[in-house]
């Protein structure tokens, strides 16, 4: 539903003896500074009028969404002006109803609350997410949401900051009454809520007060054990305050505790992050009316790992998709795969039978490349090969219907000559998927010499069809993600060869008081196969363009050989007993047997030098990554961490945390890391934008 503007942020006026307070701030309706300042005049024309209720509503596709985020920057910021605005609303002596559609998030709820009816059309979605951008609710949230659904609810919608549908949100009282249209409801609600007294939310005792300690106290415990959130123990204390010692106390303690979060790096990141999700959507030199080719069916050659998990990813979407593989029995695999997978997931009640069917169905396999000549877009997922993906661009290009896109799902290889074998390089482009594809949220979109304006701007819109986060990158090795991740690899196995252990370096990298990764480098390698990386760093090594030190990723090269190849052969950096990693005696001595070989030296690593030599080559490969132009800006660079490798979005991302520790530090680190360690290949020399940024006290979110 989309209501019209009204072209003001805010406007009052009266209809049939009705007032209507309508938000118009396009585009999801955000309570900005300019909404705080123009609600005032709004509610002083209701109640200087003789309006028998007020309707509050907005306008366009959604109710308020929350408070802008922006605003919160602001050092001066204070959720006071918006909290007394709010009682106003809920002090009227005449009804107040709120008209609901959309997102009604965060600020939005809020005000809702203080109305004393809630009507919903039934799409909308109601939730207070401030917790996903380290912030508790600064109006009020903590305090009339329990005095409307019960502390236990509250705490879970709080916590959680996972909106819920209008149904959950009647059933739960949340809100009172769902209408196609809201805003006609009010307008009856008010007529039968004449002359009875207003429900004041702030009023109200909470239901389950009783238990109050019992809810709250195992919450407190779960939120004591990640101190580095430290939003969930400050929405338990706003609660708690709320439940115990009164409403006034709670909003005291919720606006004390939403300010201190507000300027917490975990916070600052969190919100850097949002935007920079966003900011990643656009791309500089493609106009926003570029014309998008239509895309409904999909074609993607090569059942295996990626090729079925990818066929699951479109089919989720509601895309028909053609899964070819030359090998009848690798297709049949693929196959197979992916209804065990939906079958699965109806077993765990993670989706109906139905639609386990339903999505199944859209996916359809064949044997011949003839079956994805009338396809809109194909997805080329078959072995990292040159030879073989030029073979098949040229197939792709020679049968595919005019218009169609090429996209290839290469991790490593070169784009523009897979591009130019397939006859029509304006029509490729690739698309890097991450393993598991249909779970992964990243998606490298891979923009190549040629490919058409229309080409990226169509596989962008795709990408959110899908629901990826999807970041651009130029053509070079690695692309963003992985050129960062091999220099990451790199130190870590360097450290491995001097006599640290995986366990060291990775629990140094997991551990939130450092960085808080989901899986250091050694437990991903092993997880995604020693293998699948070695290959791809021997390649590198053969074509002559990767490092030619001899020493360079030994241990990987030597454990591929070995067959130690991860969680898939039960040893790899570690020895598996199940999924327990332990530490693996057998890679320890590989590694200083290498040693010897190389004639490294074994010494002692402290967490501070593990943190910095798995972090800084990032940072400085990222610096070169910017420089180069493959990345557009620096908080795409954060977006594909925090999105496809486990960075954790509370540390906004390696470029985020950069710019918090201090380029000239880092700069500084390096030199001394090549003074000790020698400067191999140059790892140590500062890339020349990093160096600016330490001259000039520059920060990468400048940029
Ligand atoms: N404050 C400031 N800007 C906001 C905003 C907010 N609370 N919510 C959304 N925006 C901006 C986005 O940055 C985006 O701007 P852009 O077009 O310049 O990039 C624009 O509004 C549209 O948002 P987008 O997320 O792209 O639209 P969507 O339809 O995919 O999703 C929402 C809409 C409301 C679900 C989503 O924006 C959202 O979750 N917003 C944040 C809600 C929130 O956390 N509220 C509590 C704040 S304390
Ligand atoms: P895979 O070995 O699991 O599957 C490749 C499939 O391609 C096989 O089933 C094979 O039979 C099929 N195939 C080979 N030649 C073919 C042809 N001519 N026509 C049709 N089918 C053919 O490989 P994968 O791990 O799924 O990787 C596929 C691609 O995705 C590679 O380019 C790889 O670099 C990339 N990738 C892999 C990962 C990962 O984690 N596995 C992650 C990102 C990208």
């Amino acid at each position: 539903m989309t209501k019209p503007s009204t072209g003001q942020a805010v406007s009052f006026h009266i209809e049939d003896g009705i007032g209507f307070l309508t938000i118009d701030q396009p585009p999801v309706n955000a309570i900005s500074l300019a909404v705080i300042a123009a609600l005032g005049p709004a509610l002083d024309a209701f109640e200087a009028s003789d309006a028998r209720g007020l309707v509050v509503q907005a306008a366009g596709r959604t109710f308020v969404a929350g408070g802008d985020i922006t605003m919160f920057d602001d050092p001066a910021f204070t959720p006071a002006p918006l909290n007394a605005l709010l009682d106003r609303i809920e002090a009227s002596n005449r009804p107040v109803v709120a008209a609901l559609h959309g997102t009604t998030l965060g600020g939005g709820l809020e005000i809702a609350m203080a109305c004393h009816h809630r009507i919903a059309d039934p799409a909308t979605r109601l939730g207070l997410p401030e917790i996903t951008l380290g912030l508790i609710p600064g109006s009020l949230g903590t305090q009339r949401l329990p005095r409307l659904v019960g502390l236990e609810k509250a705490a879970g919608m709080i916590l959680g900051g996972k909106p819920i549908s209008a149904g959950d949100a009647q059933s739960i009282g949340l809100i009172d009454a769902i209408a196609e249209d809201p805003s006609a409801a009010a307008i009856a609600a008010i007529d039968t809520l004449t002359g009875t007294e207003p429900r004041r939310t702030r009023v109200q005792v909470i239901p389950d007060l009783d238990r109050a300690e019992a809810i709250l106290a195992p919450l407190r415990d779960v939120a004591a054990s990640t101190p580095w959130h430290p939003a969930k123990a400050a929405a338990i204390e706003a609660l708690s305050t709320g439940a115990t010692d009164g409403y006034d106390a709670g909003e005291a303690t919720e606006t004390r505790l939403f300010l201190d979060l507000v300027k917490t790096p975990a916070s600052r990141a969190q919100r850097h992050i949002f935007f920079a999700e966003r900011a990643a959507r656009r791309i500089s030199d493609l106009p926003g009316d570029t014309p998008l080719r239509r895309v409904e069916t999909i074609g993607i050659l090569g059942a295996g790992t990626m090729g079925a998990g990818i066929a699951m990813a479109f089919a989720n979407a509601g895309f028909t998709v053609t899964l070819v593989d030359a090998n009848p029995e690798a297709l049949d695999r693929g196959l197979t795969r992916i209804s065990q997978d939906y079958e699965r997931l109806a077993a765990r009640g993670r989706l109906s039978a139905d639609d386990a069917d339903r999505i199944t169905a859209r996916i359809s396999g064949a044997e011949s490349i003839a079956a994805l000549a009338d396809v809109d877009m194909v997805v080329e997922a078959v072995f990292e090969d040159m030879d073989l993906k030029c073979r098949v661009a040229a197939e792709l290009g020679a049968i595919c219907k005019p218009g169609a896109i090429l996209a290839t799902n290469t991790s490593t290889l070169d784009v523009d000559r897979i591009a130019q074998a397939s006859g029509r390089p304006e029509a490729v482009i690739g698309t890097h998927f991450f393993s598991p594809a249909q779970i992964m949220r990243l998606l490298e979109v891979v923009r190549a010499r040629d490919t058409a304006p229309d080409v990226l701007a169509t596989v962008m819109s795709v990408a959110s069809r899908i629901r990826k986060t999807a970041v651009v990158t130029g053509v070079c090795y690695g692309f963003i993600g992985n050129r960062m991740a091999e220099v990451y690899m790199r130190e870590s196995e360097a450290m491995q060869m001097e006599s640290a252990t995986p366990g060291q370096i990775d629990g140094v990298i997991e551990d939130p008081a450092w960085l808080g990764m989901a899986m250091g480098p050694s437990r991903m390698l092993d997880m995604a196969g020693v293998d699948v990386g070695a290959r791809t760093v021997i390649e590198w090594i053969a074509s002559g363009d990767g490092p030619q030190d001899p020493a360079y990723r030994a241990l990987c090269r030597a454990m591929f050989d070995s067959g130690a190849h991860g969680q898939k052969t039960g040893h790899g950096y570690y020895r598996y007993e199940g999924r327990t990693a332990l530490p693996n005696d057998d890679t320890h001595a590989l590694a200083a047997q290498l040693a010897r070989q190389h004639g490294i030296t074994s010494r002692d690593h402290d967490a501070q030098e593990i943190f910095e030599r798995l972090l800084y080559p990032m940072v400085n490969e990222a610096a070169l990554i910017l420089d180069e132009g493959i990345a557009q800006r620096a908080s795409d660079i954060d977006v594909v961490w925090t999105a496809g490798y486990g960075f954790p979005a509370w540390r906004g991302g390696p470029l985020f945390m950069a710019d918090e520790i201090g380029a000239d530090a880092i700069v500084a680190a390096m030199h001394r890391h090549g003074a000790t360690l020698g400067n191999a290949d140059g790892r140590w020399t500062p890339a020349p934008l990093l160096s600016r940024l330490a001259r000039e006290g520059g920060r990468f979110s400048d940029l």
